[in-house]
């Protein structure tokens, strides 16, 4: 039941801190030692993996694209992402060692299940990410980490999406640890990271008034963007997809660094544009974003800002700031994507849509 909540959405969003920790609950000790106990591959089966495909659909896909760069950090494995309805009509290369992800909250998307069928047909190696017992793609895996988060209701992925993510950080960890390209210590130091998480997602679900007023002032927008660079880009991906599922409004993700290869064209005055910013760090992440921020404001767009404690640099170019925690850059994501979902929820509800339901869409979608 909805336990007092308006929509199931909310109290879903609301359950991210905890559906977080469950994820992550016994899987690691203080040492950093990682035990996946569904993890049916051996450990030597899984030295033979010389690369990496993810497949997934919709918001699964953007946990995806986050996972890869935490996969090709921490393993050095290659590690592509495809779209489950491309993948298997391109006739892709693929053989014992190569390990497909099956990324999928219902465990029963038609596109996902055909997807790994195919795959264990090539002889790949099939480990499915769900969050829902027995369902089907993990009966079909090879091996399967569950999410843990709980039941999802709504139809817009929630906290489905944060355990994602963080059920993909746990895989790419434990492959680092049974192929050596970590040490325990450092995996142990970024678990530490990753379990004070939680707590940070509670601190911008305690601050969503101030993205409710916000949605509420943007409400009569027709069309918004965001724009991410690095993990931050799908962030964007799934802020913009969230908007349209709920919405029904025009909302396009995009990488920063493209803005100038077209997507900057569409900037007019008064154009809400959410930029996610990553931390200050090597790489001129933060600078090269910053710059996206100023171009796109030269232009008239209205800039709301998602920035991290301390980082005051964006604020002469922030229409709206929207604070994050302090985490590192690969785990921005956990903490970047709260905002954006309580922004859409609530623009919905000012719509007067139904949030749980959107139109057209079904939870699991079992038809290709
Ligand atoms: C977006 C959403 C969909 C699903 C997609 C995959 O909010 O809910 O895009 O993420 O249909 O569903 P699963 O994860 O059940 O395979």
């Amino acid at each position: 039941e909805k336990g007092g909540y308006e929509w199931f959405m909310l109290k879903e969003m609301d359950e991210q801190p905890q559906a977080v920790a469950d994820t992550l609950l016994g899987r690691h000790s203080q040492t950093g030692q990682l035990q996946l106990d569904e993890m049916r591959l051996s450990d030597d089966e899984l030295r033979e993996v010389d690369r990496i495909v993810i497949i997934a659909c919709g918001t699964a896909s953007y946990a995806g694209l986050v996972a890869k760069y935490a996969i090709e950090h921490w393993t050095r494995i290659p590690c592509e992402v495809e779209l489950a309805s491309e993948f298997r009509y391109r006739d892709p290369i693929l053989d014992k060692s190569t390990l497909v992800v099956a990324i999928s909250q219902s465990g029963e998307t038609m596109d996902t299940l055909m997807a790994i069928r195919y795959a264990r047909q090539q002889k790949a190696r099939v480990l499915s990410i769900c969050n829902t017992n027995g369902s089907t793609i993990p009966r079909e895996s090879d091996a399967v980490i569950y999410t843990h988060a709980g039941p999802e209701v709504a139809v817009a992925s929630t906290k489905g999406f944060l355990s994602q993510v963080v059920a993909c950080y746990l895989l790419a960890l434990y492959l680092a640890q049974v192929k050596g390209t970590k040490y325990g210590d450092e995996i142990a130091s970024i678990l530490a990271e990753i379990d004070r998480v939680p707590a940070g997602i509670q601190r911008l679900l305690d601050e969503g008034d101030q993205v409710r007023k916000l949605a509420a002032d943007l409400s009569g927008s027709r069309s918004i963007l965001f724009l991410g660079r690095h993990v931050g880009y799908p962030v964007a991906l799934e802020g913009a997809l969230k908007l349209k599922e709920l919405a029904y409004i025009h909302a396009e993700g995009f990488a920063a660094g493209e803005l100038k290869h077209g997507p900057i064209a569409l900037v007019e005055d008064g154009l809400p544009v959410f930029v996610v910013v990553p931390p200050k760090g090597r790489d001129q992440l933060q600078e090269k974003t910053i710059s996206s921020i100023q171009e796109i404001r030269a232009r008239g767009a209205r800039t709301i800002v998602l920035a991290e404690d301390g980082d005051d640099d964006v604020v002469p170019y922030a229409d709206h700031l929207i604070r994050l925690p302090k985490v590192p850059t690969l785990l921005q994501p956990l903490v970047a994507t709260v905002p954006l979902q309580i922004f859409a929820t609530e623009f919905a509800d000012q719509l007067g849509h139904d949030v749980d339901q959107p139109r057209n869409l079904a939870k699991s979608v079992t038809v290709e």
